[in-house]
């Protein structure tokens, strides 16, 4: 069977620095466009990731960090289920600037491509959905959220099938299981903007210091 052309799906999927995926933000943001553009792609990412989260994630007192949060869709599942501390982090200003207001009890504008000036430890969990696709976050962010989450902390994540193996999300995977850096606990293909027919690899680990 012929492989999927994910890349050609949707047209930020074409760019490849993070210059030119600002840029489209920046645009896409405008009177809503984004948040809008994600009801009409039924893109599930946000609902489906929290939903595995609260499975694992009992203490609603958490501190968790959404890693490229773009608008606050996370923040708004988090708020749903009742959890009371989030930090969101994004290299977009145009989209912090859309996150409803006390939604985060922190903003901040970081590009997570780079080392992340939060100190280690600082978590009990980090969200990463949607941002681990074509010329956004690379395999290296991994081992910066790790650091900054505690012993027996959570991260969850979505790749885009288009970028996993492209990108080594694959072989980061395969590393930091065999090294028992962290216990993976969920792993499972979600078809996260349906109407596209664009999945992702949906994963909860927990991890081990
Ligand atoms: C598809 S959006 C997902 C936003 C949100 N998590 C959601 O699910 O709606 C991807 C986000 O990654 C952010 N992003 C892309 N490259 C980044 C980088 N290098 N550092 C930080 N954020 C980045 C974008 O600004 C955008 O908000």
């Amino acid at each position: 069977m012929a492989q999927k052309d994910v890349g050609n799906k949707i047209p930020i999927y074409k760019l490849k620095t993070t210059d030119e995926v600002m840029k489209y933000y920046d645009d896409w943001g405008l009177k809503n466009k984004y948040d809008q553009d994600m009801l009409d792609w039924k893109y599930s990412g946000p609902k489906e990731t929290v939903e595995v989260f609260k499975k694992y994630a009992k203490d609603k007192d958490v501190k968790i960090f959404d890693a490229g949060c773009g608008t606050g869709l996370v923040g708004e599942e988090l708020k749903k289920f009742g959890y009371n501390y989030y930090d969101g982090a994004d290299l977009s200003q145009k989209l912090l600037d859309l996150v409803p207001k006390k939604l985060y009890q922190k903003l901040s504008k970081i590009d997570l491509n780079k080392k992340i000036e939060i100190q280690n430890n600082t978590y009990d969990a980090v969200m990463c959905v949607g941002t681990f696709t074509f010329g956004h976050v690379k395999p290296p962010a991994l081992d910066e959220f790790i650091r900054i989450t505690k012993n027996k902390g959570l991260i969850c994540f979505t790749i885009n099938e288009g970028v996993y193996q492209e990108y080594g999300f694959d072989k980061k995977i395969k590393e930091l299981n065999d090294k028992k850096i962290w216990n993976m606990k969920e792993f499972f293909k979600s078809n996260y903007i349906a109407s596209k027919d664009v999945n992702a690899w949906l994963g909860l680990a927990e991890i081990i210091k």
